[in-house]
């Protein structure tokens, strides 16, 4: 490895953040063997030849907990793609970092969730894509995923792990929301994650074929709530909304440089997972700087921190410090300026045009698919289907 800077800059200003995020969302792979065609992974994937390796992602976690991160959510692409997954969740455990899997499960067996288990693994966060299997088969490109989420649910509660159920919800399965749930419960999940699509990168590309329509959004408000009330003391409901239907934008990643810091499969550490696609940005790598100098001092992780570098309407809004003008990727993608108000906010002059563009490709057939495919979205697409449930 090479040699990395120690600590601070010494002539660095104070910090204008926390001293450690609360949590570290470690991209340990692209690699996976599912095809989302709403994944959150950026257009061009890092090549497996350019991961971290054990001993990198090891020092990373040291770093982390030195600096004060509590939690390390193990991410992907598939993170059990990585063989030396054990070894990076013991490190976690030894140096106290509370340690969250997010799989797909479509890779596990139980003899390596139960390793995992004994290695300190101490939560696992389970997707799927739909409660029927047909179509959770065809949304990610995978035959068979079900029925395995099924057996991967069981042994996580057999080994007495605690499991979120995590379901991206869009209009090819969101009139099957309420099996869902039933699957949910089914699967024995203290959580379940009712995740309307968030449009970047590869969900930005699908979005006519992911976008629900305004009714049907409406409509799953209705059994959440319902569904929760069904359900108290059995599971807990997070409940994200589709920015496009909202009133005023979610505070991103809690806030820019504000709440988790994103470490890359080949290093990039990152205010988000999105910020590689903002132009002009330059992204400190683990490999030349300390995790703890590139959080209070990488140009990057300042460059949006706080809200001095807003303009109006957010500036001089009483909501500035609630949502931070909201997502600076979305507001880059949408407008072409990341300093714009995010168009999620009906204060911003961008809402009633991309309120428009919702309602419009909501209420036309559901263009193919665009798989998420390493070497980009040049790769076949999937033929026209018609909507589930409709
Ligand atoms: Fe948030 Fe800016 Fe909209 Fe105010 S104007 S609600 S700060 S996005
Ligand atoms: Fe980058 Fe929202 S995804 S700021």
């Amino acid at each position: 490895m090479n040699e990395i800077a120690p600590h601070i800059s010494a002539a660095a200003p104070a910090p204008k953040c926390a001293t450690a995020p609360v949590g570290l969302l470690a991209e340990l792979t692209h690699r996976c063997p599912l095809q989302c065609p709403y994944c959150s992974n950026p257009l061009e994937m890092d090549r497996a030849n350019t991961e971290l390796t054990t001993a990198e992602w090891q020092d990373v976690l040291r770093q982390a907990a030195e600096m004060g991160v509590l939690q390390l959510h193990l991410s992907g692409g598939e993170p059990t793609s990585r063989k030396d997954l054990e070894e990076i969740v013991k490190t976690a455990a030894d140096v106290g970092l509370y340690s969250n899997l997010i799989t797909a499960g479509v890779l596990l067996t139980r003899e390596r969730l139960q390793k995992l288990a004994e290695c300190g693994l101490d939560h696992v966060q389970l997707s799927i894509q739909d409660a029927d299997a047909a179509n959770a088969d065809r949304i990610a490109a995978y035959k068979g995923g079900l029925v395995k989420k099924r057996e991967v649910g069981r042994w996580v509660k057999e080994l007495g792990l605690p499991l979120t159920v995590n379901a991206p919800l869009h209009r090819q399965n969101i009139e099957n929301l309420p099996k869902i749930i039933d699957l949910a419960v089914e699967l024995g999940a203290g959580r379940l994650e009712v995740a309307h699509i968030q449009y970047y990168a590869w969900a930005l590309k699908n979005r006519a074929a992911l976008m629900p329509t305004r009714e049907q959004f409406m409509k799953t408000v209705e059994i959440v709530e319902q569904a929760r009330e069904r359900l108290k003391g059995i599971m807990v409901f997070d409940f994200v909304v589709p920015d496009y239907y909202a009133k005023y934008p979610k505070p991103c990643m809690g806030g820019w440089g504000s709440g988790i810091i994103n470490v890359t499969p080949s290093g990039k550490v990152l205010p988000c997972h999105a910020a590689e696609s903002l132009p002009g940005m330059e992204f400190d790598n683990v490999r030349t700087r300390r995790l703890m100098d590139i959080w209070l001092q990488g140009a990057a992780f300042n460059k949006f921190r706080g809200t001095e570098w807003m303009k109006e309407p957010c500036r001089s809004c009483d909501r500035k410090e609630i949502d931070f003008g909201g997502c600076r990727c979305q507001a880059f993608a949408l407008t072409g300026d990341a300093t714009n108000t995010d168009p999620a906010c009906s204060l911003s002059s961008r809402h009633a045009e991309w309120f428009k563009v919702a309602e419009q490709e909501s209420h036309q057939p559901a263009p193919p698919f665009v798989y998420r495919r390493i070497g980009g979205d040049k790769s076949k697409a999937e033929p026209a289907d018609a909507d589930a449930g409709e």
